[in-house]
């Protein structure tokens, strides 16, 4: 890999399609190696725009203005940081040639969709998953629940992320309110959803694996706590037995197989005793990934940055750690934070501050980071860290 001079005609151009929190540390990697970077998102002033050598705002699930912004910014990688992107136009943009995607097109076309992407790992793969059933109207679903999937499930819509959309239903009477909660908030108007049995499990993690010039390598198992299908607190590196190790890391290796191409990918399981069942896949850097900035020696981040322009990397550990995720409080916007003296006074700690223009009470706005020299001790640093973080109204 070459790399050449950011703004000139030898530059390496990178179109980041997603310019969150995540997106924004990925950005921050590259531009540490020279790379010329491209944000987009579909507000102003997103995290990943506040770094980045242009911004640009457009609708990404509009196939036109995606080529239209491929074809005016001519970038060599294109690199998803959000499922919700018009992803046959990927295809096609790959598919003539105008730009790379990592990791590859159709492994974002795939895993935008969760029957996509659950029919490839249980019925290609042969993946452990939970019971699960794909239906369209609300006689389906209730169907497939008495037929098999039984009670307690959850109902997600086939497209969404970070639990929108999602309910998890214990009998018989909850069954159309999850249908039309699916309906309301599914990413596109389609009738669609996946109804899963639910596994009793230990715990769940994030197995981070990145797929590289070098071959697939994978980070220390995240541990994670969710809260309405969003990540509230996650820690690395989370014990299990050698057993479940193994089998997470073979699960990993086989779907991230099939998805193909370079990048870092986030492979959520659940673990119970020496059991491993498959979740679903996200191919890219992981929001419980956070911790990463402080545990490991390369951040998922800087690892995939390293393995989408074909680099070495190294996932070893570097200390325990851990995240606490500071939420916006309130509806409003251009927010201050206060006690952030008080938060960095916790020793092995670190905060970020996403910069994002509006808060929603439930918006994840800033994360807090510690290290320490066992995971316990880690998750309470990090936690006292982000309680010690004060959103408040700008005043005016
Ligand atoms: N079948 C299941 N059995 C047990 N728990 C489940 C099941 N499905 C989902 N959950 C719980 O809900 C969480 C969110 O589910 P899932 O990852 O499918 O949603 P999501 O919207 O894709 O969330 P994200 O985008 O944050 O990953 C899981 O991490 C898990 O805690
Ligand atoms: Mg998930």
């Amino acid at each position: 890999m070459r790399i050449g001079t950011p703004l000139s005609p030898s530059a390496v151009k990178v179109m980041m399609l997603g310019a969150g929190e995540l997106g924004k540390e990925v950005m921050i990697e590259l531009q540490r190696l020279g790379v010329e970077v491209i944000a987009v998102d579909r507000y102003a002033n997103a995290p990943g725009h506040q770094v980045a050598h242009r911004a640009h705002v457009i609708d990404m699930t509009d196939a036109k203005a995606v080529r239209a912004l491929v074809e005016k910014e001519q970038p060599h990688l294109i690199v998803p940081e959000i499922e919700a992107i018009a992803t046959d136009e990927l295809v096609r943009i790959e598919a003539e040639g105008l730009a790379r995607v990592i990791p590859t097109a159709n492994a974002a076309h795939i895993t935008m969709n969760r029957e996509r992407i659950r029919r490839l790992a249980a019925e290609e793969c042969g993946l452990a998953t939970s019971k699960y059933a794909f239906c369209s109207s609300l006689e389906e679903l209730e169907k497939a629940i008495d037929g098999g999937i039984g009670y307690p499930c959850f109902v997600k819509p086939v497209m969404s992320s970070s639990g929108k959309g999602q309910s998890k239903i214990k009998d018989s009477d909850q069954v159309a309110k999850a249908w039309d909660y699916a309906m309301a908030a599914g990413r596109v108007k389609q009738a669609r959803v996946i109804v899963e049995s639910e596994i009793k499990f230990d715990f769940e993690i994030t197995l981070l694996t990145v797929r590289h010039a070098g071959g697939t390598s994978f980070c220390e198992p995240i541990g994670h706590v969710q809260v309405d299908g969003d990540y509230v607190e996650s820690w690395q590196a989370q014990p299990m037995t050698t057993a479940a190790l193994e089998k997470s890391r073979a699960m990993a290796k086989a779907i991230t197989d099939k998805l193909g191409g370079a990048g870092i990918f986030g492979v959520e399981l659940f673990i119970k005793g020496d059991d491993v069942w498959f979740s679903e896949v996200s191919p890219r850097p992981h929001d419980t990934g956070l911790v990463t900035l402080v545990s490991q020696h390369q951040s998922e981040f800087a690892l995939h940055a390293r393995a989408i322009l074909g680099l070495p990397v190294d996932t070893s550990l570097r200390v325990p750690g851990a995240s606490a995720v500071i939420y916006g409080g309130m509806e409003a916007k251009g927010i201050a934070f206060e006690g952030l003296a008080a938060a960095l006074s916790v020793p092995g700690s670190e905060v970020r501050l996403f910069g994002k223009p509006e808060a929603f009470k439930k918006r994840r706005m800033g994360v807090a980071l510690a290290r320490a020299e066992n995971v316990d001790e880690a998750r309470a640093r990090a936690k006292k860290a982000a309680g010690s973080v004060k959103p408040v109204a700008a005043q005016s």
